[in-house]
């Protein structure tokens, strides 16, 4: 059994195991409560951790500044043009100058293969903060917040309502890693990508979770303890939006949808939401809804995550 993820990238979430999973989540829920108890431990003193965001962020960059803070390790923040891959520097030759001055790599960009090709390169460890295949970080969020709530993931019925994009990827992949019932229903057309579908059920085979893709969301969220939804149009598909609005009619979470789910079930987006789009303001404002524990433990994974990379666990 694993007990150190040391020097390891997150590109996916499937690389992990299901007890490298546990590896993060254990001590994501022991250092929150530590934290809200008082305690404060800056086991990364010291270290430097590069914050790479080629598209927009607040729950991201927040977190991860705010969690390299709370560590004792510095956040070196680059947005924006005059950030790393600028002036045509080539992936590899950016990786290979970053690893001299950074201990770990938290990079969110477009293409899953340029993290993929950083990652190979640089010999810190990466950190995939949103790519337009994957969310990793915010499914680790996600599960810690699922754990909080109704106190285990095994066996738990998650439903996914919307595009097959890429937190309907990361949720596949975490899902199956933590022996969930994953039900997806995403519109003709909107599906998650085979590849990731076929490695999830790969996973579910070992774990005892079980996948289900729809094109029906009634079907995906009868009976389920959580109900997840995301935008219909994500960063970099905003010239799609008007499109997406038709093709996704019928997939709004509303009361109605909501009522079709196991009693007491929450409601769970990673925001940021568009209102009277993929969900209602009833549904997103009610008490069932967990959205903002949720961008709270995205802080709280992290900081496990990245003191596990960093090997400073003590
Ligand atoms: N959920 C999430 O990743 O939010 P940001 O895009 O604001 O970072
Ligand atoms: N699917 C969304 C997630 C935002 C956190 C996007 O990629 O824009």
């Amino acid at each position: 059994m694993t007990t150190t993820l040391e020097g390891r990238d997150l590109l996916t979430l499937g690389e992990l195991t299901p007890d490298e999973l546990r590896l993060i989540l254990d001590p994501a829920r022991t250092q929150k409560n530590a934290w809200l108890a008082g305690e404060r431990s800056r086991s990364a003193e010291g270290t430097a951790v590069a914050i790479v965001l080629h598209k927009p962020s607040l729950r991201t960059r927040m977190s991860f500044e705010v969690g390299c803070a709370r560590l004792g390790a510095h956040p070196v923040v680059m947005s924006g043009p005059d950030g790393a891959f600028s002036r045509n520097e080539t992936v590899y030759d950016t990786a290979k100058v970053m690893e001299r001055y950074v201990d770990a790599v938290v990079i969110r960009t477009f293409a899953q293969s340029l993290i993929e090709e950083f990652a190979e390169a640089c010999s810190v460890p990466v950190v995939n903060a949103l790519t337009d295949d994957f969310h990793p970080c915010q499914v680790l969020a996600d599960l810690l917040t699922v754990e909080e709530h109704l106190g285990q993931l095994k066996d738990v019925t998650f439903a996914y309502v919307g595009d097959g994009n890429n937190m309907a990827h990361s949720y596949l992949l975490g899902g199956a890693l933590a022996g969930m019932n994953v039900r997806l229903g995403c519109p003709v057309g909107f599906e998650p990508k085979e590849e990731v579908l076929e490695h999830a059920r790969g996973i579910a085979a070992a774990t005892g979770a079980t996948i289900h893709v729809s094109n029906d969301p009634r079907e995906a969220v009868e009976g389920a303890h959580v109900v997840a939804t995301d935008t219909w149009a994500s960063m970099g598909q905003e010239e799609e939006h008007g499109a997406r609005l038709s093709a996704f009619e019928g997939f709004t979470v509303d009361s109605a949808l909501m009522g079709l789910a196991e009693p007491g079930a929450r409601f769970m987006h990673c925001l940021p939401a568009h209102r009277g789009e993929e969900v209602t303001d009833e549904v997103i404002d009610a008490a069932y809804s967990i959205v903002f524990d949720e961008a709270e433990n995205r802080l709280h994974a992290q900081k496990a995550l990245l003191s596990l990379v960093l090997g400073c666990t003590g």
